[in-house]
C-alpha cells in the first residue's frame, strides 16, 4: 500500500470553516487507517474493475479487512486510457471504512451521530464560488465521441449482465417545483451517449426524486437535475438515506459534520450542489418521455431487467481540476451498498422502536446482510423479562416504519447474537412454538426484489416470538472460567489459533439450582462421591423411568 497524494487545490472561499472532509481528504484518512489499496497497475473498467472489488465480499475475507480501491491507471476494452482515478468502497466498503467518513472513533458511536443530527439540522451555506466548479463543460464541448459523460472512467459493475457503465455512487439533485425544496437520493444511472443517461427511479420504495418529477409532469415543465458523483463522504451518506418528505438531506448533512455544508448554485439548471464535490452532471428531465434502461445487477442480488425509465440530457459537466471519482459496488450482498445502508437503517429502526414507539426492553435491531440484502429479515433482541405484550408491539412496529423492510421479524433474547443466523436458528429451534409464537401480517409491500413480467401483488410478513417463554436449563458448554482457563492452555500448548464463536461458555438460562450448582462443582473439585449417600437415601420404588426428581416431593423419596 502506498501512500497517496490527494493534491487538494482547493483554495476557493468554501476552505474556510469546512468542518468536513471533501474525498481527497478521506481517501487520506483511509490511506493513514490503512483501509486503502492503491493499484497503479492498468484496469479495464469495463470487465476488471467491479470483479476485482467483488472479491473481496466473495472471496471469505473478513468485513474488517475490506479496503477501498483507488484505480490510478485506468483503461477501456477499446484500448482508451483515463487520466482520472476512480475510487470503488470509499464510502462503506466496510464499517470502518463508513466510520472514518462519519469521523468518529468508534463503530458504535456512529448510530448515535445519526439520532442527533436528524434532530439537529444545519442550514446550509451558500458559496459563490467552489472547487466542483473549477473546470465547467457545456454545449460543444460536450459532444462527440469521447467528450462528454465518455471521458469519464465509469465502470460496468456486473460485466456480462449490465447493458452499460453506470453510474453508482450518484447524489441526484431535483427540487420541488411549488416549494422549492431539494431533494438528494442516490439513483444509478445508464451511460447512453457523451450527454445522455437513463436514470432509475424506483416507484416501489418513492423516492424523492420520483415525487417532484410526477409534479414536473402534472406541470408540463422539463425538470432541471444534477448528479452528483463524489460528494464530501458526510454528504454522500445521505443520498441513500430515505428521510420524511420535505425533509432536506443537505440540513441533516450539516447536522452530521456540526456545520453547514457548502452549496453553489449550478452553472446551467436551477439547483444548488454541494460546493466541495468532485464531478456534477448538470440537466433536464422531460417527464413526458421515457427509454428502456438497464439491464443491471441490483442490491438485491438479481439482475433488474429493461424498464422504462427517465431520460437525461446533459447540459453541463463540471468538476474539479483534480477530480477522483466514486463508484459504489453493490449488488449480491454484502455489498458496500448494504454497509452504507446498514449502519444508518439499525440506528433509525433502534430510535423508532425505543423512542417513538417506548418499547420496554428492546436492546437492539440487527438487519440480517449476507444475500438477502437487509430488508427481508430483521432481528430484534430484547432484555431478559421483558413483557410478552411489549415483544409483540415491537414485532408489529418493526412493520410501520418502511413499507418494505420486515419480511422475517424475529424476537430473541439478550444472550443471543442477532448477527449469527446459527444462534437465531437456535433460538427459533428452542424457545419458539410456532402454532403459539408466529403471526402472518398479510398485505404487505413487496418491496425491492427481483422483477419480471409478473405484475406485483402483496406480499406479507412473518413476525416470530422466539425468545424464552419460561425459564429452560443452562446451556451445555463448560462453565466460562474453564474455557478460558482451557483457552490459556490451548494457546500455551501452541495449537492452531482460535476464533471463539459465541456460545463458547455455558451459563445459567434461570432453571437451575444452587443444590444442581454446588453438586457440579463439588465434581470439578474432585468431590463427586460427597452425594452418594444422599442419591442413596432419595432412592424409591414405583417411580416412572424419566421423571423428574423435582416433581417428587423430598419426604417421600425413599
Ligand atoms: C448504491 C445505491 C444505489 C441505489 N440506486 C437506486 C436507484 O437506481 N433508484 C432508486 O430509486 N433508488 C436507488 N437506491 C435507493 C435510494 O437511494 C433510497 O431509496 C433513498 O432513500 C432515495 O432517497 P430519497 O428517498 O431522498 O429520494 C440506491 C441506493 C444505493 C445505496
Amino acid at each position: 500500500m502506498t501512500q497517496v497524494g490527494p493534491d487538494v487545490t482547493d483554495t476557493s472561499e468554501t476552505t474556510a470553516g469546512r468542518c468536513y472532509a471533501d474525498l481527497h481528504e478521506h481517501i487520506e484518512r483511509l490511506d493513514a487507517a490503512g483501509l486503502l489499496y492503491r493499484i497503479d497497475a492498468p484496469i479495464n473498467k469495463d470487465t476488471e474493475m467491479h470483479p476485482l472489488v467483488r472479491w473481496q465480499f466473495r472471496g471469505g475475507i473478513q468485513e474488517k479487512d475490506r479496503r477501498a480501491f483507488l484505480f490510478t491507471n485506468i483503461v477501456d476494452s477499446k484500448g482508451r486510457r483515463y487520466d482520472m482515478p476512480m475510487i470503488v468502497g470509499a464510502f462503506a466498503a466496510s464499517s470502518d471504512i463508513y466510520r472514518v467518513g462519519m469521523n468518529v472513533d468508534s463503530i458504535e458511536k456512529i448510530g448515535p451521530k445519526w439520532a442527533h443530527a436528524m434532530s439537529h439540522p444545519v442550514a446550509a451555506n451558500v458559496v459563490t464560488s467552489a472547487p466542483c466548479q473549477e473546470i465547467v463543460l457545456s454545449g460543444a464541448e460536450l459532444e462527440g465521441r469521447g467528450q462528454g459523460l465518455e471521458s469519464l472512467p465509469i465502470p460496468i459493475s456486473t460485466p456480462g449482465f449490465d447493458a452499460a457503465p453506470y453510474l453508482t455512487a450518484t447524489c441526484v439533485i431535483t427540487s420541488d417545483p411549488e416549494t422549492g425544496t431539494q431533494n438528494m437520493g442516490t439513483y444509478r444511472a445508464q451511460l447512453k451517449s457523451p450527454t445522455r443517461l437513463g436514470m432509475m427511479m424506483a416507484v416501489s420504495t418513492r423516492p424523492g426524486g420520483f415525487e417532484h418529477w410526477k409534479k414536473y409532469q402534472a406541470l408540463g415543465r422539463r425538470m432541471p437535475i444534477c448528479l452528483v458523483v463524489g460528494c464530501p463522504p458526510i454528504v454522500g451518506f445521505l443520498g441513500p438515506q430515505k428521510l420524511p418528505i420535505g425533509v432536506d438531506e443537505i440540513e441533516v448533512a450539516g447536522g452530521l459534520a456540526g456545520g453547514p455544508i457548502n452549496m453553489v448554485h449550478a452553472t446551467s439548471v436551477d439547483l444548488m450542489v454541494p460546493a466541495e464535490s468532485e464531478l456534477v452532471i448538470e440537466g433536464y428531465v422531460d417527464p413526458d418521455y421515457l427509454e428502456p434502461e438497464g439491464p443491471f445487477g441490483e442490491s438485491h442480488g438479481y439482475v433488474a431487467l429493461e424498464e422504462y425509465s427517465v431520460v437525461v440530457e446533459v447540459t453541463a459537466i463540471t468538476r474539479r481540476r483534480n477530480a477522483i471519482l466514486t463508484s459504489i459496488i453493490s449488488q449480491v450482498t454484502p455489498s458496500e451498498s448494504s454497509v452504507v445502508k446498514r449502519l444508518a437503517y439499525e440506528p433509525q429502526y433502534m430510535t423508532h422502536l425505543r423512542d417513538h414507539l417506548a418499547i420496554k426492553g428492546i436492546k437492539r435491531v440487527s438487519m440480517h446482510e449476507p444475500l438477502t440484502n437487509l430488508r427481508r429479515i430483521v432481528i430484534l433482541q430484547f432484555a431478559p423479562g421483558t413483557p410478552r405484550t411489549e415483544i409483540w408491539r415491537a414485532l408489529y412496529g418493526t412493520l410501520t416504519l418502511q413499507a418494505a423492510i420486515g419480511k422475517f421479524v424475529i424476537a430473541v433474547d439478550e444472550d443471543i447474537d442477532p448477527e449469527s443466523t446459527d444462534a437465531v436458528f437456535w433460538a427459533m429451534s428452542y424457545r419458539c412454538n410456532p402454532a403459539e409464537d408466529t403471526r402472518i401480517v398479510d398485505e404487505r409491500d413487496k418491496g425491492h426484489g427481483p422483477r419480471t413480467t409478473e405484475k406485483p401483488g402483496a406480499d406479507s410478513a412473518m413476525l416470530v416470538d422466539a425468545t424464552m417463554k419460561h425459564p429452560m436449563p443452562p446451556l451445555a458448554l463448560p462453565k466460562r472460567e474453564f474455557m478460558e482457563n482451557a483457552k490459556a492452555l490451548w494457546e500455551r500448548l501452541d495449537l492452531p489459533q482460535l476464533r471463539p464463536e459465541a456460545p463458547w461458555f455455558g451459563y445459567s438460562l434461570g432453571d437451575w439450582t444452587d443444590e444442581w450448582d454446588k453438586t457440579a462443582m463439588d465434581a470439578t473439585r474432585g468431590d463427586w462421591m460427597d452425594k452418594s449417600e444422599s442419591y442413596r437415601q432419595r432412592r424409591r420404588k414405583g417411580v416412572d423411568l424419566n421423571t423428574p426428581c423435582r416433581s417428587v416431593p423430598p419426604e417421600d423419596a425413599k
